[in-house]
């Protein structure tokens, strides 16, 4: 089996994907024995420092080996360095080594792609051919690992970038977290527009796009019907699991270096980031491959 590439990604910040990247990347090692690759496209490294610590980061980061490195060939008109030197096996800080890869992201991700579009516009390329690099090049690199993984995360920026781009429309499947309020539902109907036109002009047919109430307070009468909504609107496109707003989930967030079980890891929340690994699985393993 070749890996499954799934993207998380919401143009509002704060919905809670850097956690449900992690999340589900450490319950579907854990309970479900997968290989997971995580791909951290924030310059922001939420979900590399949450997934490897800060003193690995730290020396991914020494080591030239983020994600800026990957994408910086062009701007610098140099040797690309292989998309395969950049994965650092076997990080999280949850006991038995489960299998969780990282692709780390550092904050000069985010000049490089700012060099990157000046050194194309010095060239005379158009906004669109820029974005066929960066999907080529994308997609290039995890080609490379497909084989080492069963699924491939990808952790995405908030906002308007080339690389969540990309990221959508290589996606087999894309996650969209959001907080089951009135001002997210706006945000997540132009979203969702916007993502599906890009996803349907993909080769090899259109992508699942499942949306995921995060943050949810169900002492929150408008949550409970904001949910309820979208549930009624998206049918099997929406989770039933939905995350709650809790501290011990904030909190897994904070690395150990004593590794733990996830049960202490997720304390209260382990039922239900397990419960929502369950329900990823049944949504988007048993799809056909596209
Ligand atoms: N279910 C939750 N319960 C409590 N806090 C959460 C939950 N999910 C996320 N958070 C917190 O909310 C903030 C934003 O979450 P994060 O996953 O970084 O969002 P994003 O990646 O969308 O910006 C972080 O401080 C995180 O710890
Ligand atoms: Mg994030």
């Amino acid at each position: 089996m070749t890996a499954r590439l799934v993207s998380i990604i919401n143009m509002k910040g704060g919905v809670g994907k850097s956690t449900t990247t992690v999340g589900l990347a450490e319950t579907l090692a854990v309970h479900h024995k997968a290989r997971v690759l995580v791909i951290d496209l924030d310059p922001q490294t939420n979900a590399s420092i949450m997934v490897a610590g800060p003193d690995r980061w730290n020396q991914l980061h020494e080591d030239e080996r983020t994600l800026d490195y990957y994408f910086e060939a062009y701007a610098l008109q140099s040797k690309p360095k292989p998309f395969k030197s950049l994965v650092e096996k076997k990080v999280t800080d949850l006991k038995g080594n489960p299998d969780v890869a990282l692709c780390a992201s550092a904050p000069e991700f985010r000049t490089v792609e700012r060099d990157m579009i000046e050194a194309f516009v010095k060239r005379q390329f158009h906004i669109e051919a820029i974005q066929k690099w960066i999907c080529e090049r994308f997609a290039q690199g995890f080609r490379t690992v497909l084989n080492d993984f069963d699924y491939i995360l990808v952790d995405c920026p908030p906002g308007i970038s080339l690389f969540a781009e990309a990221a959508l429309i290589a996606a087999d499947a894309i996650v969209v977290p959001t907080i089951p309020d009135y001002v997210s539902r706006l945000g997540l109907i132009t979203f969702r527009r916007r993502a599906l036109r890009l996803i349907n002009e993909r080769r090899g047919g259109p992508s699942a796009l499942l949306v995921m109430a995060t943050k949810y307070e169900e002492d929150m009468a408008l949550h409970r019907s904001e949910a309820a909504l979208l549930k009624e609107n998206l049918g099997a496109s929406m989770f039933d699991v939905r995350i709650p707003q809790m501290q011990d989930i904030a909190r897994a967030a904070e690395w150990s270096d004593t590794p733990r079980t996830f049960e202490q890891k997720y304390g209260q929340g382990a039922g239900i980031i397990r419960a929502m690994g369950d329900e990823f699985l049944a949504k988007v393993a048993l799809a056909p491959a596209l």
